[in-house]
């Protein structure tokens, strides 16, 4: 049983965190894409063929399912990637739905037409590829109506967290939510839409104001994949190891990541 987790660098340990915190039982095989993170900056067809390669990579691996724990990454191809068909018995599935339902308290799903909801007011934070794909807005709209949605795209928050350096980080965050805050003075909820924000909740949570609700994606994903393996349990995958692969440094990655998750954490190349 191995469940594959992707994510340009290790932002998707946020997710994978929470889910092996519900999973407890699973195998995870991750794998970082740290050659060529960020994807945040780049184009749409670049992102496409990186997440595909990485995806392959996963199901050449034994995972039947491939959760891509980057909203980069399932903003920018998991449609395409979808559409153009994947091999009999694999799946792949990303992270924005899951968040999506949440915002609009909905039970995994649910088809029915778009309705108005309680939050009318909604920040997104998210990479320049996220922002600029409008994925967020179009997945919205077919399930909610009357929300206003303003996105800030949050350049260098990223390269910032990946070098470890939370002092950039943090000013970074700071000023975004200031700028989103000038287009928006009150934002009743904030959807951290990348998958390294949830490193820098408190920080976002702080400028933001404690009456604004800051979803983040770690533990609604992780309910959902739960939910999900327990309706397909085909799709556990072959492979009993949790594993840690990254096409960058193997020993700088396993630092980085061994502090960000205070555990041992040993990367092996890709
Ligand atoms: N964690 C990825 C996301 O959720 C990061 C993107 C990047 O590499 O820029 O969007």
């Amino acid at each position: 049983m191995a469940v594959g987790v992707f994510d340009s660098g290790i932002g998707g340990l946020t997710v994978l965190d929470a889910v092996q915190k519900r999973l407890p039982e699973e195998a995870f095989v991750y794998y970082g894409d740290h050659a060529h993170s960020p994807y945040g900056v780049r184009d749409a067809d670049d992102i496409h063929g990186l997440t595909r390669g990485a995806v392959q990579r996963l199901w050449d691996e034994g995972c039947d399912l491939v959760v891509l724990a980057c909203n980069t990454a399932s903003a920018a191809a998991l449609r395409r990637m979808q559409e153009a068909g994947v091999p009999e018995g694999k799946r792949v599935l990303g992270v924005f739905v899951p968040l999506i339902e949440a915002l609009t308290e909905r039970q995994w799903g649910d088809n029915s037409p778009p309705r108005e909801v309680a939050v009318k007011h909604v920040a997104l934070f998210a990479t320049p590829a996220t922002v600029a794909s409008r994925a967020f807005q179009r997945e919205l709209a077919f399930r909610a109506i009357g929300v206003d949605v303003e996105a800030q795209a949050c350049g260098g928050v990223v390269d910032a967290i990946e070098d470890g350096d939370m002092i950039l980080a943090e000013a970074l965050v700071r000023s975004h939510v200031d700028a989103l805050k000038r287009k928006m003075p009150k934002p009743e909820a904030a959807i951290l839409g990348c998958t390294h924000y949830p490193i820098m909740e408190e920080v976002f949570q702080d400028a933001l104001g404690p009456e604004v609700s800051v979803y983040s994606q770690a533990s609604i994903v992780a309910s959902s994949l739960a939910d999900y393996l327990t309706r397909h349990p085909d799709k556990h995958g072959a492979g009993t190891e949790t594993k840690f692969l990254t096409t960058g440094d193997a020993r700088k990655v396993t630092d980085q990541a061994t502090r960000f998750l205070r555990r041992k954490v040993e990367f092996q190349p890709a």
